[in-house]
């Protein structure tokens, strides 16, 4: 781990009920690590492979997506089709030698305020134990 490493998180939260959490949690003045960056979207199921690759190509050192409880997804399998996507990114993240826990799907619902605020901490956790991103280095020094 990297002295005074603030990891850089994105979190792609369903609107439905993981961004809603998020909102009850700071209705409920529950703090969370600032890292996380949410980015709210209609359903996990819009999130492709090529999403969560770019946000850690952008700089990003992990990616959360956080939907709906299993068999709740307003789109029906939204969040199963999420789920097979942020497994494809691990198995990439993994053949390039990079850490598959970089990236990790979580599932919650809008009453999940407390819980919104625990997956937040512990995606920081797992980030800054692992450390900055590899991607983060190449692009700012365009080393391979
Ligand atoms: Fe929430 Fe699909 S509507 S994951």
């Amino acid at each position: 781990m990297t002295e005074n490493f603030e990891p850089q998180i994105v979190g792609f939260c369903c609107k439905y009920c993981a961004y809603a959490a998020a909102d009850l949690a700071g209705s409920m003045r529950i703090s969370y690590p600032p890292n996380i960056k949410i980015i709210q979207v209609p359903c996990t199921g819009r999130i492709d492979v090529i999403h969560i690759l770019k946000a850690l190509e952008e700089g990003a050192d992990g990616v959360m997506v956080a939907g709906c409880l299993e068999g709740e997804c307003h789109f029906l399998e939204g969040n199963f089709k999420a789920r097979a996507r942020v497994n494809s990114v691990k198995k990439i993240l993994d053949e390039i030698r990079l850490e598959p826990d970089r990236v990790v799907m979580y599932n919650l619902s809008s009453a999940m305020g407390p819980r919104f605020a625990e997956i937040c901490q512990d995606m920081a956790e797992k980030i800054t134990m692992l450390g900055p991103s590899p991607m983060k280095k190449i692009k700012e020094t365009g080393a391979a």
